[in-house]
């Protein structure tokens, strides 16, 4: 492996649910879209596909979802056949996604924007949403305007380029063609950290190998430190913007 990434990290661990509040959060905030057995649902960046599973299983969703990690979707792949799921799995690059203008409902994207170029991404996902189709995008946002050296320390970890503020995402969805934005969950990342009273079914899921690069250790503790550092500096919010008609 060439110099491993924080996502190699979570890919080799199979940490599903790899966001703040994980799965728990998760169903409740879709909880309120109304979800049908006809609803297009794109999971965005779905990681081991945590998520896209649950969609299926609860709503009966059509639901597809993409990541670019080839483990990532490995691990997906594993759960939605183990679990004799049909989620239409692709490899693929929220940059640039494969599909058609106006294709989904709603679009979930967990974590992964603040890694990407994010006004290219948020254009990706208004563009495959319906007119009035839903984004649910629970991202990293720090709580007042980091200096440089704080979003060096962030990104020596997790390669971002920036970590807007709530206002600043705001602007950013506005400028992506978002009619409506709202923020319906959040908080610091202190504030979503489990503790001894999460129920052991709302921890976060592993699929570990048995051997690690030990360099992934390296990338765990690094995380760990910055999650307790930047623990009231840094939040997340799910900011809910409807695709102008
Ligand atoms: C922190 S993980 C979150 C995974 C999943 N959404 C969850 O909550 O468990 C971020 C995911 O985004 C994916 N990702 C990052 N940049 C991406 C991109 N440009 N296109 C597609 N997937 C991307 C990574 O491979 C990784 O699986």
């Amino acid at each position: 492996m060439n110099e491993p990434t924080y996502h190699d990290f979570l890919a080799t661990f199979g940490i599903g649910g790899a966001h703040p509040g994980g799965l728990a959060l998760t169903r409740d905030v879709v909880a309120k879209e109304g979800l049908t057995r006809a609803s297009q649902v794109l999971d965005a960046g779905c990681g081991t596909g945590q998520t896209a599973a649950y969609l299926v299983k609860t709503y009966g969703a059509r639901v597809t979802a993409l990541d670019q990690h080839p483990l990532m979707l490995e691990k997906a792949r594993r759960r939605f056949q183990r679990e004799g799921l049909g989620v239409q799995l692709l490899q693929g690059d929220v940059h640039r996604l494969p599909f058609p203008e106006r294709s989904f409902d709603l679009v979930l994207v967990e974590s992964v924007t603040i890694f990407t170029r994010i006004n290219t991404a948020l254009g990706e996902y208004s563009r495959v949403l319906k007119p009035g189709g839903v984004l649910l995008d629970l991202e990293m946002t720090a709580e007042r305007p980091l200096s440089a050296k704080e979003l060096e320390e962030l990104a020596s970890v997790y390669n971002t380029r920036q970590v807007p503020t709530e206002t600043e995402w705001a602007g950013r969805l506005q400028g992506a063609g978002f009619a409506s934005v709202s923020v319906v969950r959040g908080g610091t990342v202190a504030s979503a950290l489990p503790d001894d009273h999460t129920p052991p079914q709302e921890l976060p899921e592993f699929d570990a190998p048995q051997s690690v690069d030990p360099r992934l250790y390296d990338i765990w503790s690094a995380h760990q430190a910055l999650t307790e550092k930047f623990s009231r500096r840094l939040g997340y919010r799910v900011y809910r913007a409807v695709r102008a008609k």
